[in-house]
């Protein structure tokens, strides 16, 4: 079985991507809406939850782990694979499959994400260690807004206050390196002009999952979500981006 956590509605982007490449899998996806938004938290905060939601995934029998939150990449450490006995192969982050897609590109990169994604240098680091300097923005309270529904011209007013000093000619590609921000595409290409390419990493993440899980990860195509406290918005959004999935959303408080 397939784990995939995210604070929230977010990875269900990503769990999308990953659905239509690997229509078999069976996938339990855990959403930490209690303790979202998760962008804003400490290092020390972070650590904690990666472990509580990890731990869970492997006690419901998940062998094989994505990570589909940008905000806890920081906390992927080597001695968190140590401690719970993950193999190296079996957990895919964010910041990875990413960085490996942009390595041998010349575009100049905007990478926009939660401060604590931002502030953490993770993908600062790793594009320098593939040569290439990029440039960040940091939305303070863009997933918040779109975890708990926010209306359209909040969320567009949130993306344009971002966007106010920065110069669209100033770079070629902007990265949504939230799982949260592909919910608001819309309004990102509103504030952006439809011209403008916008990178969403859940397809990269989604090739990587089919590459190293399959066929290991052949299933009976169970489909369970579970999150830590109840959403309208988020039964809601499993409806629109899985309406033909008979699957079950538990409540654990
Ligand atoms: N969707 C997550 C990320 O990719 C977390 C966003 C949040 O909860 O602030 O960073």
């Amino acid at each position: 079985m397939i784990g995939i956590f995210d604070s929230g509605s977010g990875g269900l982007t990503v769990m999308r991507a990953i659905r239509d490449r690997l229509p078999s899998s069976d996938i339990l996806y855990f959403g930490d809406i209690k303790n979202a938004p998760y962008g804003s938290r400490s290092r020390e905060e972070l650590s904690v939850l990666t472990v509580q939601a990890i731990k869970y995934l492997q006690d419901q029998g998940a062998g094989s782990l994505v990570s589909a939150c940008n905000s806890v990449s920081a906390s992927l450490a080597v001695s968190l694979f140590d401690a719970f006995s993950i193999a190296p192969q079996s957990l895919i982050e964010m910041v990875g499959p990413t960085v490996a897609y942009f390595r041998n590109s010349k575009a100049r990169i905007l990478l926009c994400a939660t401060p604590a994604t931002i502030q953490s240098g993770i993908y600062q680091n790793a594009f320098l260690m593939v040569g290439q300097k990029i440039e960040t923005v940091a939305l303070p309270n863009l997933a918040g807004a779109i975890e708990f529904g926010a209306p359209a011209d909040e969320i567009e007013g949130n993306i344009r206050q971002a966007f106010e000093n920065i110069s669209h000619d100033s770079f070629d590609v902007l990265i949504l390196a939230c799982t949260h921000y592909p919910l608001a595409m819309e309004s990102f290409q509103k504030v952006l002009g439809t011209g403008k390419a916008i990178f969403d990493p859940a397809t990269v993440v989604a090739e990587r999952v089919e590459r190293q899980f399959w066929p290991r990860e052949a299933g009976d195509s169970k489909t369970r979500f579970v999150i830590s406290k109840d959403s309208d918005a988020f039964r809601g959004l499993v409806s629109r981006l899985f309406p033909d999935t008979t699957c079950t959303i538990e409540v654990i408080e």
